[in-house]
């Protein structure tokens, strides 16, 4: 039978990263920033509307209680830049504070179009607001807000929704520390991190009774097929969520229910699983407030203020560069 010819579009970042993780040993593992294409980040819109998953809810409610005073501990004229802005909401209490005070450039920075076209729906109703949304990955697009700032305007630096639970611990700081070398003294980022909760809530939260964080993890398999010409069968595999105490992490996998052989065409790779074999496909953290003032301070900033939302267990954190 001949095969569907591979589209032209298949992105060589993509066939690389693959290759290189289902042939890491012992452990197969596979980007998680690769959980989020169309398919991948509607099924993150609705985990964030389960039950089970609270991280979304509770920064909501933080942001509904508190949006105000974290305005007011922002240095004057700030213009926002957002790493990972999704569909916006989350950032909607913040700027309408800011906007009330003065007129406000906010600067989304996504790799999904789609993602910012969704931001600027979202968010373009709010008054005295300007949007330039950065197409670009979250570094590179902050480098180029940080380089076109007028003089004298400080920079206020969003990354919300605990996405940097979704670095490995020395990699977050590492993270934090190539934002730190965009900024100058007295910028700010505001820092979201879900807070450690007892392990039943947290494998609930990642393996929802109804199934959608299964399909949003078993969607990386598809993609792949639909992407990079794979033929992984998809009925051979199960999700899983596991807790991994070492790290304080969540960790998503997928297992194989029984032996899988399955090409990646543009990826030049055949790749075997024996039944009960795992790919590694995401690492969600869990911090300790105290834990978040260290790493900034590792990072070269000043935790100057913590907010928190206790009914859950999230913090917002206000990091100033020193
Ligand atoms: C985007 N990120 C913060 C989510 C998290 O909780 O780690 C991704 C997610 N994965 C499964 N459910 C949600």
């Amino acid at each position: 039978m001949t095969q569907p010819a591979l589209s032209p579009d298949v992105s060589p970042a993509f066939a690389a990263e693959v290759r290189a993780g289902l042939t890491h040993a012992p452990q197969k593992e596979l980007p998680s920033k690769y959980l989020y294409d169309e398919v991948g980040s509607a099924l993150f819109e609705v985990i964030t509307a389960l039950p089970e998953y609270g991280v979304t809810r509770s920064e909501e409610r933080l942001m509904a209680q508190h949006a105000v005073d974290i305005v007011a501990h922002l240095p004057h004229d700030v213009t926002v830049a957002e790493l990972g802005s999704g569909s916006g909401r989350k950032t909607r209490r913040i700027l309408e504070a800011l906007c009330k005070k003065r007129p406000t450039s906010y600067c989304p920075i996504e790799i999904s179009r789609t993602a910012l076209q969704l931001c600027r729906r979202e968010l373009g109703d709010i008054e005295r607001i300007s949007i330039v949304g950065y197409e670009r990955d979250y570094l590179a697009g902050l480098a180029e807000v940080s380089r076109q700032r007028a003089s004298g305007e400080r920079l206020l630096v969003l990354f919300l929704g605990s996405t940097i639970g979704n670095f490995a611990r020395l990699a977050a700081t590492r993270f934090l520390r190539e934002i730190r070398a965009m900024l100058a003294p007295g910028d700010a980022l505001l820092l979201g991190t879900d807070l450690d909760k007892p392990v039943p809530v947290l494998l609930a939260a990642y393996d929802d009774p109804i199934g959608v964080t299964a399909a949003f993890n078993l969607n990386l398999l598809a993609r792949i097929n639909r992407e990079l010409g794979g033929d992984f069968p998809l009925d051979a595999f199960e999700h899983v969520a596991r807790f991994n105490r070492d790290a304080r992490s969540i960790e998503m996998h997928l297992r194989a229910t029984r032996h899988v052989t399955a090409q990646v065409r543009a990826a030049q790779l055949t790749v075997t699983l024996e039944a009960g074999e795992t790919i590694w496909t995401e690492s969600s953290h869990k911090y300790r407030v105290e834990e978040v003032d260290a790493m900034a301070h590792d990072a070269g900033f000043a935790c100057e203020h913590q907010w928190l939302e206790r009914d859950w267990g999230f913090a917002e954190s206000l990091l100033v560069a020193r």
